[in-house]
């Protein structure tokens, strides 16, 4: 199954916008309900609070078939009224940081910094950005979204996140393309049998994981199953500190196509002892993606 990435079109304010499938606001119900829950609990503790999203698109959505607009994860970000203080936006398509810029100016939103870098180099700026503020403001918290396409080289590596995340109280929400690294890591493997793999075939998916290519080459001997990669990456973010992923609910929640073929997961983590209550929390409202179809 061929996954789709979204395209661009002219959303109704005369600006860009990214058009998707219906699924989108599945993805969306989880992350207004992670803002909510964080405002509610951290507003009082926590004078500084920041959003960074690494892959922000324009802000603006256009659902496919029905023409519907949603507003994007940076509108959603910046609407919620105690959510946060500090803003942080990438997008590498400089069509779509124009188009966020004009939209939170619009809004009368100044707090934000807009970068249209591929998200590795972007990452290592918003750090940088993020350690000058704690020298300003004092230590913070916030949410740091990834919410990349579906190719393994548009995934931030483990060695950028970390630098974006070490030292920080920073959550995670993560869009984990589980059926496209799959089918990545199953070429690959039909290339191992046949002795054709090359190094540089498992660069993307090695980097995400922070593996160098022989060791992935182990793993091409067995098919990569979904829990097999979710493990993996929970594993390679434990390195990083984070170690509250899931409630005793257990799955992390999984998006799927209109005709339910599961296209990635959402994973949520923190470093904060209470993460994994708090993630169970949010899963239980929100909107299960039955109700869509
Ligand atoms: C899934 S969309 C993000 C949508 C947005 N987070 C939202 O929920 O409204 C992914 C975005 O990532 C951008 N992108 C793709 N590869 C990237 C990269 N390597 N670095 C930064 N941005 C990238 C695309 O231009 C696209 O706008």
């Amino acid at each position: 199954m061929q996954i789709e990435e979204p395209t661009l079109e002219m959303g109704s304010d005369g600006l860009v916008a990214l058009r998707v499938g219906p699924w989108w606001t599945h993805k969306h119900s989880y992350l207004r309900r992670y803002i909510d829950i964080f405002a509610r609990g951290m507003k009082r503790k926590w004078q500084t609070r920041v959003f960074v999203d690494l892959y922000s698109g324009p802000g603006l959505l256009v659902e496919r078939g029905s023409n519907r607009e949603y507003e994007g994860s940076p509108l959603i970000a910046v609407g919620h009224p105690t959510g946060f203080t500090h803003y942080f936006f990438n997008d590498v398509d400089s069509r779509n940081a124009e188009a966020l810029k004009q939209r939170l100016k619009r809004r009368g939103i100044a707090n934000c910094r807009i970068y249209s870098l591929p998200a590795e180099q972007a990452a290592l700026n918003i750090a940088a950005d993020l350690r000058r503020l704690r020298f300003e403001a004092g230590d913070f918290v916030g949410l740091a979204f990834i919410d990349p396409v579906g190719s393994p080289h548009s995934m931030v590596s483990l060695t950028a996140l970390t630098a974006l995340t070490d030292g920080m109280r920073l959550d995670l929400l993560i869009t984990f393309h589980t059926q496209s690294y799959k089918r990545m890591l199953g070429q690959a493997a039909s290339r191992y049998r046949r002795g054709t793999l090359q190094v540089q075939d498992l660069e993307g998916i090695c980097a995400i994981f922070g593996i160098d290519a022989s060791e992935m080459a182990q793993f091409l001997e067995k098919r990569a199953s979904t829990r097999f990669l979710l493990d993996l990456y929970q594993k390679t973010l434990q390195r990083l500190g984070y170690h509250f992923f899931e409630s005793e609910e257990g799955i992390e929640p999984v998006i799927r196509n209109t005709v339910k073929a599961p296209l990635y997961h959402l994973i949520f983590a923190s470093k904060h002892e209470r993460g994994g209550e708090f993630w169970a929390k949010i899963k239980r409202g929100a909107t299960p993606q039955g109700s869509f179809w």
